[in-house]
């Protein structure tokens, strides 16, 4: 990868669009649009309040991310988006039921004014959903061809410089690259006589890709992650990531079993339960649909652990993830875990975990922070996988044969670090000899 010579400045507007604009898309837009009034903070957001330490310890420069790198304001922000209910960004922010209806009137208006483009939609990648803000037709080439159209005509009305897409979508049943998968030819062949392999979530990262806008995955969905796509994105010049926002426990999965790992604790099994009653839980009750998630779920403990390195601590380990729907909590989740763990000697300990979270608050300041990065990324000639984001992924995209960095702190410390690589300063391993010499 070459380092930057130069970044572009984060000059005009940006469009950031959204194929899929429920809880989470809402909770997003409505919660930018407050910040940008001043009317609530953006917490959980690295591109509005993080900070990165320059140079050494003793030289005081620990400037806002924001003020070290060139990145899109706030201010400069136009949301779009596609879905399969016809519902305003208003009318689905209620529908979500994840903020209050005082901070939504505040914004109400501009909510309004968000209508979301005819969707993209085949109910065989996602059996609970029915809706009729549908596009027409099926076959997959032309679907592409309007998703194309409904990019650049949202460019032109906008008046925007730049357009990246985050997928805010449901989650789609699970399934396996093959062959129509595997290179940009097949791909548009396949797209051509509507294979049946290609779901609605890999035509709009298609469109998008040739449309020059930068995608991110926030669902566990295959989409991104076939060689068609990565192929794309690099002869496109366009950057991609993913895949599935790592928000309540799988975010507290990557913090703890980093630490138990650095001390050598051996874990026995870790058993992980969910309630949740919003749409996303409707749609993950489908079992199709959950093995999406469970894969992206299970796949971040080995990583951390490598078993094969530490089979005395971590080779016999169980681990279970299991989603219940549950309607009464909607989008604030519950999520359980117990660990049987074991220390000196093999003497068994356990501990106990339970996150009161909500869902969407935790997601929606990762799609600020994904679709910033990705904009400041293409305007640096970065393209192809960004996997500096994994930090905001349970299930991070690397170059096929590459193992992901899972642990928290070091996906920290790696989007750091590419941040200061891109702008030319030292890097910070932690070293910390010279305060010695
Ligand atoms: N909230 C979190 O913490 C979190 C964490 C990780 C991943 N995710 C994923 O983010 C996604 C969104 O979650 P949510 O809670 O907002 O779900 P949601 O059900 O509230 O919203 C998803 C929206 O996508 C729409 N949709 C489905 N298929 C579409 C298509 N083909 N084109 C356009 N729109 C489509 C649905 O109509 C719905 O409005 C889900 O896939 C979820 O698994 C969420």
């Amino acid at each position: 990868m070459q380092q930057p010579k130069q970044i572009e400045d984060a000059k005009g507007k940006l469009g950031i669009l959204l194929p899929g604009m429920g809880a989470v898309g809402t909770t997003f837009i409505a919660g930018c649009l407050l910040a940008r009034r001043q009317l609530a903070a953006p917490v959980g957001s690295l591109t509005q309040m993080g900070t990165i330490r320059l140079g050494r310890r003793t030289d005081a420069r620990t400037p806002l991310i924001r003020d070290f790198v060139s990145l899109a304001s706030l201010d400069d922000l136009v949301f779009g988006g596609w879905d399969l209910f016809k519902d305003n960004a208003y009318q689905a922010a209620c529908t979500a039921d994840v903020l209050t209806r005082e901070h939504l009137d505040l914004v109400k208006d501009e909510l309004e004014r968000i209508k979301p483009m005819p969707a993209v939609f085949f109910p065989e990648y996602v059996k609970r959903l029915r809706g009729e803000n549908v596009k027409p037709g099926s076959n997959k080439w032309e679907l592409a061809e309007a998703v194309r159209d409904d990019i650049r005509r949202f460019k032109k009305d906008n008046d925007l410089t730049r357009v990246v897409a985050v997928w805010c979508g449901s989650t789609e049943v699970h399934s396996e690259p093959s062959d129509v998968h595997s290179s940009v030819a097949k791909f548009e062949a396949g797209l051509k006589s509507s294979d049946a392999s290609i779901s609605p979530s890999m035509i709009y990262a298609y469109a998008c890709l040739m449309e020059n806008v930068g995608y991110c995955n926030g669902a566990p969905n295959l989409t991104v992650d076939i060689g068609a796509i990565r192929e794309l994105s690099v002869q496109r010049k366009v950057p991609i990531s993913g895949k599935d926002f790592k928000t309540g426990q799988t975010l507290m999965k990557t913090v703890i079993a980093p630490g138990l790992r650095q001390r050598m604790i051996g874990i026995r099994g870790w058993f992980s339960t969910n309630i949740l009653g919003n749409r996303d839980g409707e749609v993950l009750d489908d079992p199709d649909s959950f093995k999406s998630k469970e894969v992206s779920k299970l796949g971040v403990l080995e990583t951390i652990l490598q078993p094969e390195l530490h089979p005395t601590l971590y080779g016999n380990m169980y681990h279970k993830v299991r989603i219940e729907y549950y309607p009464p909590r909607g989008d604030q989740k519950e999520g359980w875990d117990n660990l049987d763990i074991f220390g000196w000697l093999g003497y068994p300990m356990q501990i106990k975990i339970d996150f009161l979270c909500r869902d969407s608050i935790l997601a929606a300041p990762l799609v600020l922070d994904l679709a910033l990065f990705t904009d400041l990324a293409q305007r640096a000639g970065m393209y192809g996988i960004q996997e500096w984001l994994s930090f905001y992924y349970k299930s991070p995209m690397t170059v096929p044969g590459l193992y992901p960095e899972n642990d928290l702190f070091v996906q920290g410390m790696k989007l750091k670090n590419m941040l200061r690589w891109m702008k030319g300063e030292n890097l910070i391993t932690h070293l910390g000899n010279e305060y010695y010499d």
